[in-house]
């Protein structure tokens, strides 16, 4: 049965356009490997690796074979005073290849979750160490955290804000974000300009004191807004700051743990590290949702305090440590092992910076930016329609060349395989080149 013959009535889609995507809608039924088939027939080539999630590209054979296995062994047990031996083992797993020192794992079911847990246990600390004052959340603008309260208040994309402005939760504030066209266009890999820009974070700390400020979220590289990467000194200013005024820092590298920069975690690509690190996506390589808030020892040694039966931290979900999830999570962790994903990524990074900046002289084009693997290519936009560019380039992509893209507004996102064949990834951007010549 197509698209056009399903009945989408009942359908709400997540951040999609509904009346124009139900129009005309196409529908994807199965996977493999770096491609998608949809219900026609055809095969699209996948620039996204899923939404940053497939990594090891999809349906890889040892993950399908690890979950259907414990599928049919232990489907559900609850992790509230008991647990199943997959979730303790991916625990172990993943606080491994952490960077020093963090040696605890919480699991969620989401990137969002992780956030929030994340935010919630910054405040448990220091309530734990009799600091309970420090009730003060500091996001970052453009950056993304999920949709919950929490991540939503702390991040700092305005339309996804800008309809609960009035709910968002008390007590946040934002710095500013790193990027500037002016100083920083066309740059490859990190921008030199920029890392006195984390000394906004000592103007708050001056504006509330410093002491009553629980927190600091960032992504290492803001993602969903466009791929900015961090400046020079930038990320190390910020953890300076941090020690000086008590305050924990957290990394949400939802996106940028498990390979996207070519190591377990961002935190050890730029040699910072945070008291706190959110995950999700590559967790599970996108298979089963799951997310890991990893941290330090000293943070969790804080609140095991009390008498030894009672709960120390009053939060967690039904599906906290799903046993099919962990299962999936432990193939996933055995295949970048075995396969040597994170050295792959490292021996696509050139290639791929190279595809992307041969777009700086393309009409249009008014800024390129990447690292990792991770990357965006700005437009800019069509006087009185801000979007329209970047809209048409991913329908053009998607119906009329075969190639799944991810745009926001006019910024067009690439987040290729970790095992990207150079020669596919390559086609992919000369298809994009095509389209993006067409656009006016
Ligand atoms: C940095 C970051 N944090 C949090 C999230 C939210 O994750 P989820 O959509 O799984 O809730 C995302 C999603 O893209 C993200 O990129």
């Amino acid at each position: 049965m197509s698209a056009a013959s399903k009945n989408f009535d009942a359908y709400w889609m997540p951040f999609t356009a509904n009346r124009d995507f139900k129009k005309k809608p196409r529908v994807i039924n199965s996977a493999s490997g770096h491609y998608y088939t949809a219900d026609d027939g055809s095969k699209l080539y996948d620039t996204f690796s899923g939404l940053w999630t497939s990594g090891l590209g999809h349906c890889h054979p040892k993950i399908v074979e690890a979950v259907q296995e414990q599928v049919a062994k232990l489907d559900y047990c609850m992790t509230f005073q008991v647990t199943n031996d997959k979730a303790v083992a991916l625990a172990e797993r993943v606080v491994n290849m952490a960077p020093d020192g963090m040696t605890q794992c919480f699991f969620t079911n989401s990137g969002s979750e992780s956030v929030d847990t994340a935010l919630k246990i910054a405040l448990g600390y220091h309530r734990a160490r009799g600091e309970g004052n420090r009730t003060r959340l500091i996001g970052r603008e453009r950056g993304y955290h999920g949709v919950n309260f929490g991540g939503m208040s702390v991040g700092g994309m305005v339309p996804n804000r800008k309809v609960f402005s009035a709910n968002l939760i008390p007590g946040v504030d934002h710095v500013r974000h790193t990027h500037d066209i002016e100083h920083n266009a066309f740059t490859r890999g990190q921008p030199e300009w920029g890392a006195h820009l984390a000394d906004d974070l000592e103007r708050l700390c001056a504006l509330h004191d410093g002491s009553n400020i629980a927190a600091v979220i960032v992504e290492p590289v803001a993602g969903s807004s466009g791929i900015l990467p961090p400046p020079v000194g930038y990320l190390e200013r910020l953890r300076d700051i941090c020690d000086k005024h008590g305050i924990l820092l957290i990394f949400d590298e939802v996106i940028t743990a498990f390979g996207r920069l070519a190591q377990p975690f961002g935190a050890q690509r730029f040699g910072v590290t945070p008291d706190i690190i959110t995950t999700a996506k590559g967790l599970t390589n996108g298979v089963i949702p799951m997310g890991a808030v990893l941290v330090r020892d000293s943070i969790y040694d804080a609140f095991m305090q009390g008498p030894e039966n009672m709960i120390e931290l009053f939060h967690g979900y039904t599906y906290s440590g799903h046993p099919v999830a962990a299962a999936a999570g432990l193939a996933t962790m055995d295949v970048y092992d075995e396969e040597g994903t994170f050295e792959q990524a490292a021996s696509l990074e050139q290639h791929f910076e190279d595809l992307l900046h041969s777009f700086a002289d393309h009409g249009h084009i008014i800024d390129v930016r990447n690292y990792g693997l991770m990357g965006a290519i700005e437009m800019a936009p069509r006087d009185g329609a801000p979007g329209a560019r970047g809209g048409e380039a991913h329908k053009k992509c998607f119906w009329d060349e075969n190639l799944v893209i991810r745009n926001g507004m006019d910024t067009l996102q690439f987040s290729p395989f970790l095992n990207s064949n150079p020669d596919e990834m390559q086609k992919s951007f000369e298809t994009v080149r095509r389209v993006l010549d067409t656009i006016e």
